[in-house]
Formats: structure tokens, sequence, C-alpha cells
């Protein structure tokens, strides 16, 4: 009789708990069009699989009468679950208790977790709804944060991190996604910020809404922070699903293998039309991707930034691998800095969990300028240089056409030590395009002779009769 009184005021203490921070507040969450932390969770894992930590910790706080309103798991939800039979790590923050606000119990839960991740080799999955460091606390909210921000950097590289952004991520709270591998954040309701509007317009007299000071669509397109944007949160548990079944759970195993009836042999004939004629024309490098890829499918990374680049995973032969590959139709697939660093972190990322590099290279060099001298295409253009060099996993090449001078060097090229390099018929190796090449070294033949425009005409066809086929 006794056990069942205990187990009856467990139960009963256990659901109390699970309301966070009542119904009241989750019916606030729910007309803002939110989920709770605990509705995320169930639609990020796999039925019952939920294990929950921490259900009971209260914050410690005894500022401003804070002992006074004290809930159940302090506004964050912790434990570990299975995503398709494996198993991850995962925090969501709970708005519903002071604004989902970061409290010294409250960072000391989502430490657990992170703890957990790393020493047990399993992905951590962040879902980020909060106010920020909970100002009541001071320094111990900060130190808090400073504590994940510390994980973050130490699972770097041997667990991947997600986070997904669901509603506010301001202030100092924005730099551990920063460091997690990817970034989803939801169109709608997220945004991210270091100095939020109000006080852009004391200090600047800057007049700019949150959204466009930090919603998903500027951080998808324009700042590179996020690397996906979804139309709802339904939709960002899926990609997060999507994703890690591309990825191994840490950085000693290998990605897991999905069985797929696509042959690999089978052939790409639709490709043999896919090159121009013209070698200034564009076309559109994903065609080429799907084409490749297991069942034509390839989960594109950064979709909307620097699209000059495009990097994302796919599979041959039921593997894992990361493409990275120039995109001719926009701004004819030249490298620029943004597409540097995109290409550099993503290929980093492969190297350092274990899939194999594809690389489609259609590159007519890096692009001139003043803007981009001055803002470091040097210093950029060398990291995306040295994360091809620097990698271990298989890597393979295939110029598709255009690899000039220096951006020939620098994507996955044999001398960066790339295992294989394929050219299809089309490829022009070359240290620049034939017009610009004849221009610097036949002029002062051309300026001597009597018909400059046919001596410049007879020494590019035979510059490219030289070097524009493979
Ligand atoms: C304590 C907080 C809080 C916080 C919100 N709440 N943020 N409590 N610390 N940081 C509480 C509110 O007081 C309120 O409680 C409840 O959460 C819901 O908040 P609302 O303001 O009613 O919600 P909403 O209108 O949706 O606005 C959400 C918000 C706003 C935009 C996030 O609450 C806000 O601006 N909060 C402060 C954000 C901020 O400046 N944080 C510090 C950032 S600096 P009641 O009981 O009144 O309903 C930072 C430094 C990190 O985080 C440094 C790391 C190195």
């Amino acid at each position: 009789m006794e056990t069942k009184n205990a187990l009856d005021k467990l139960k009963a203490r256990q659901g109390q708990a699970r309301l966070g921070g009542g119904e009241k507040r989750i019916s606030e969450q729910h007309a803002k069009g939110k989920l709770t932390a605990r509705e995320r969770i169930k639609l990020l894992v796999d039925a019952d699989s939920f294990e929950e930590f921490d259900l009971f910790v209260r914050h410690q706080s005894h500022n401003f009468g804070m002992e006074q309103y004290v809930y159940d798991g302090d506004g964050v939800v912790t434990g570990s679950a299975t995503i398709n039979g494996r198993v991850v790590y995962i925090y969501a923050q709970d708005f519903t208790v002071f604004g989902g606000s970061l409290s010294k119990t409250h960072a000391e839960k989502i430490c657990k977790v992170m703890d957990m991740a790393l020493k047990n080799g399993r992905p951590l999955i962040g879902l980020n709804d909060s106010g920020g460091a909970r100002i009541q606390e001071g320094v111990d909210a900060l130190a808090g944060y400073a504590e994940i921000f510390w994980r973050n950097v130490m699972s770097s590289g041997v667990i991947p991190q997600i986070s997904a952004i669901l509603g506010p991520c301001a202030g100092g709270a924005v730099y551990s996604p920063a460091i997690t591998d990817f970034v989803v954040m939801e169109k709608e309701k997220s945004y991210m910020f270091v100095t939020g509007p109000k006080v852009l317009k004391t200090v600047l007299n800057e007049d700019v809404s949150i959204k466009e000071l930090g919603g998903a669509k500027i951080h998808a397109s324009k700042s590179g922070v996020a690397h996906f944007m979804t139309d709802s949160e339904e939709e960002t548990m899926m990609l997060i699903k999507a994703l890690l079944s591309y990825l191994p759970s840490n950085n000693m195993e290998d990605p897991p293998i999905y069985p797929s009836p696509d042959p690999v042999t089978r052939a790409c004939p639709e490709l043999n039309d896919v090159i121009p004629d013209s070698p200034n024309k564009p076309y559109d490098i994903l065609d080429v991707v799907y084409s490749i890829m297991d069942d034509g499918e390839f989960l594109q990374v950064m979709g909307n930034f620097a699209q000059n680049i495009v990097v994302g995973f796919g599979r041959l032969n039921s593997h894992s691998v990361g493409v990275v590959a120039n995109q001719p139709r926009i701004l004819a697939g030249v490298l620029d800095i943004d597409a540097s660093i995109k290409a550099a972190r993503f290929v980093r990322f492969c190297d350092a969990f274990n899939i194999p590099l594809v690389v489609l290279e259609d590159v007519p060099g890096f692009l001139p300028g003043t803007s981009q001298e001055h803002n470091g295409i040097i210093r950029n253009g060398a990291k995306l240089l040295y994360a091809f060099a620097e990698a271990t996993v298989p890597k393979i090449t295939v110029i598709l056409r255009k690899a000039y001078g220096g951006a020939y060097c620098v994507m996955n090229s044999r001398h960066m030590r790339a295992d294989l390099v394929y050219a299809w018929p089309s490829a022009e190796i070359a240290v620049m395009g034939p017009q610009g090449a004849v221009e610097v070294i036949f002029r002062k033949e051309a300026k001597a002779s009597d018909n400059p425009k046919q001596v410049l005409k007879d020494r590019e066809a035979e510059y490219r009769d030289k070097f524009s086929k493979p």
C-alpha cells in the first residue's frame, strides 16, 4: 500500500514537472505557433525512446526573491533517445519556464548531456528557444554559458553537434550553436543576434526589425550562420533526422550504410549533353549531382549562401559521400571569399567524420576585384586549399570543364593529393582562359602584324587546341 502511494505521488509529481511553466504558459507558447520542448523531442526521436534526466532539478538562486519561483526541470529538458535506432543526446530549452533562460542549474543539465554524448561518442542535438542568460543569476549564468562553449569546442570533430534554433537566441548565447557543426533555423519564429534592435537604435540610431537583423533568411543567405532554413518545426526535425543518416556517431566510426537498389554500375547517359557547346554558357551543376548520387538523393548544405559553390551529402554505392561542386550557373562558378569559407568548413567536417569527398570541378578561377582582395580572398582562399590538402579521407575529383589557374590547384587537384582525378572530354586545364592568355603572351606579336585581330584569333585557336582538351 505504502509503495503504491509513493508510486502514485511520484507519477503525479512527474506529470506536474512535465508541464514546465504550466498550462497557461503552454497555451501561450502554442498561440505563438511554437511547440513545447517535449513536443519537439517527441517529433524528433523514435517512439518511446526518450530517457529523461534531471526532471526534478530546480534552480538554487535566492536573488530578487527567486526562491519563490521554482519549476521542476528549470527550463530545459535533457536526456538520451534513439533516432532511426541510433543513440543521440538531446537538450531542449523550455520557453514556458523563465523564457527558457539559462541559469546555473539549467547550464549544468545541458553540460551533463554534453559530457555523456562525448564520453559515449554519440551525436548531440540542441533545440534552442531561450531569452539568454537568466538575468537574476548574474555571473553564474554567464559561467554556465562558458562551460557549454568549452564543451562544444572539446566535442568539435569528435561527435557531430547539431543546433536547431526555434525561438530567440541572442547575446553570447549564439556562440554555442556557432561552434556546432550545423545550425538549422525555423523560418518564422527563430532569430539570432549578438546585439538586438533596441541596442542598435540607441547606440547607432539604426532602425531594423528582428527579422531583418537576425532572422532565418538573413542567416541562411547572407551571414552564412545557418546551414539550413526550414518552413516549420516539423520540417526542422525531419531535416535533423535526414542529416544524421549521413553521419557517423563519432570520429572513430564510419557513417551508416543505407543499402540502395540503385546499382553502382548505373550509367548516366543524360550527362553526355549536360555541358553546353559554348564554354561560356552556364548549366546547373545540381543536374550532375542528382544524376550521380544513389537514388538521385542529395542533401544540400548552405544551399542559399555562396551559391557559386555547392556542398552537401549524398550516397554512392550505399556509402555517405560529401560533395563539393562549383556551380557555373552562379557567377560562372568562380571561387570567392564566401565560397571558400563555406567549402573549407564542409571539407574539414567530412575529413573529421570519415566521409569521402567527391569534387565536381568547373571553375574559371578566383573572383577578381578590390573588394575581394581587401576582404581577404588570399587568407580565405587559403583555407580551402589547406582543407583539401589536409584531408585524409578518400578524395576524388572530376574535372567537367574549366580548371583554371590557382583554382585548379586548390580544388582537390592531384597535387593536393587527390586519390583519383578524372577529366571529362570537355575538360580545359590551363593557367587561364584562351582569350586572356593570348592577349598576354601574343599581344606584341599581334601589334607588330598587319592584321592583329587575325593573329589573336589564330593564336587563340592554337591555345584552345593545346589546352582546352584533357
Ligand atoms: C530571466 C527572462 C529572460 C532572461 C525572458 N525572461 N528572458 N527571465 N532572464 N534572460 C522571462 C520574462 O521575464 C517573462 O517572465 C518570460 O521569460 C517570458 O518572456 P516575455 O518577455 O514575456 O516573452 P516574449 O515577449 O516572447 O519575449 C521574449 C524575449 C524577451 C524577446 C526573449 O523576454 C527578452 O528580450 N528577454 C531578455 C533577453 C536578453 O536581453 N537576454 C540577455 C541576453 S545577453 P514573466 O514571469 O514576466 O512572464 C545574454 C548573455 C549571454 O544572454 C552571454 C553568454 C556568454
